[in-house]
């Protein structure tokens, strides 16, 4: 078996006190947020989990398309000795490229959710020996120090994860991701593509409620980490298409006037009924804008590939 290295970038008490600040910011502003990373502890990143086989979510099923018909042609223009995969999860579609990356000496899978970088990373260093795989519990919107391994260096965000940030944390986020990278080096970038409202809307609204379930999980979070007391059945799920931004966006509706508690905050929310509170954007690209954001942020577009139904895109761009 090769090695599994985990290592924790910023101790616990970090991350609670940012959970604290996130829901005393997100829960007294209007209208009301809290930011999708608080989604994924172990139940959030199964249900996320769920959600990747639901036949309305159509982006992981695209997206392991273009991987497997495109690895070989990602791995020659990469020639890449170490992988950085950011928002690694369950590293599943990570499993194609990992196959077609010959010289690869190094895998560093980045994620806030330890349960499923645990999961991810020893199953990976049982499956391929020889491959370092050295998992990191971090932020990826926080500075990130990369352990030194062999170049040429890759990193991956796959999923369309970076439609989960707003367009300035992209922009600040793209430039750091560049300041991770030598030139020469690659980003292959995952993003989910603007397309016919019902279909984007039905893929946060599926039938089987799977996504309304890892909406409502934030406040089972809250209620676990800061004793909050939200009822999570005394919210509706809500996902709308918001044309002017290109984005979905997710929101949890208050059915009741109600007011939560929230004990390690000493803090009291009221909900007006049918108050919502944003929980997710999710926003979808256009070829033009992603190469602009790319070049921004000094990075030169080279290749750009889309499943045969054109529902999303993956990107290789360069390091100038
Ligand atoms: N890349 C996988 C998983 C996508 S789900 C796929 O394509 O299927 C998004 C992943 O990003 C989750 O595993 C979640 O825990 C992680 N994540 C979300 N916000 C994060 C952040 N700010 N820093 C690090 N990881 C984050
Ligand atoms: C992780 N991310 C790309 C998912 C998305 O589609 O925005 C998260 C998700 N939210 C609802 N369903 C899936």
């Amino acid at each position: 078996m090769s090695p599994f290295l985990l290592t924790r970038t910023l101790p616990e008490d970090a991350t609670d006190a940012a959970l604290r600040a996130d829901v005393r910011e997100g829960l007294t502003g209007s209208p009301k947020t809290l930011p999708p990373k608080w989604f994924y502890d172990a139940h959030g990143s199964e249900l996320f989990e769920e959600i990747t086989a639901l036949p309305e979510y159509y982006p992981t099923r695209a997206e392991r398309e273009i991987l497997l018909a495109r690895a070989g042609e990602i791995a020659a223009a990469s020639g890449a000795r170490t992988l950085v995969e950011l928002g690694s999860g369950s590293s599943e579609k990570t499993r194609h490229l990992l196959d077609a990356l010959t010289g690869l000496h190094t895998y560093v899978p980045v994620d806030v959710s330890e349960s499923a970088l645990t999961l991810a990373g020893r199953a990976l260093a049982a499956d391929r020996p020889g491959l370092d795989v050295h998992a990191l519990i971090a932020d990826f919107t926080a500075p990130l120090t990369l352990p030194a391994t062999p170049g040429p260096r890759l990193v991956a965000f796959l999923g369309g994860t970076v439609g989960n940030l707003l367009p300035a944390e992209r922009a600040g986020f793209l430039a750091a991701v560049r300041g991770l990278l030598a030139p020469g080096d690659a980003l292959l970038l995952g993003t989910d593509l603007v397309k016919d409202e019902e279909v984007l809307v039905r893929a946060y609204d599926d039938a089987a409620g799977v996504t309304a379930a890892f909406n409502r999980n934030v406040l089972s979070v809250v209620n676990r980490e800061l004793g909050a007391d939200f009822d999570p059945a005394a919210f509706g799920h809500v996902a709308v298409w918001d044309a002017g931004h290109e984005w979905i966006e997710m929101r949890l509706r208050s059915l009741t006037a109600q007011t939560v508690k929230i004990p390690a905050l000493e803090l009291a929310v009221d909900f007006a009924a049918g108050e919502e509170l944003r929980t997710e954007v999710s926003a979808k690209f256009r070829k033009e804008g992603v190469r602009h954001e790319l070049s921004v942020a000094g990075l030169e577009l080279t290749h750009w590939w889309t499943d045969e139904e054109a529902r999303f895109a993956l990107s290789l761009s360069v390091a100038r």
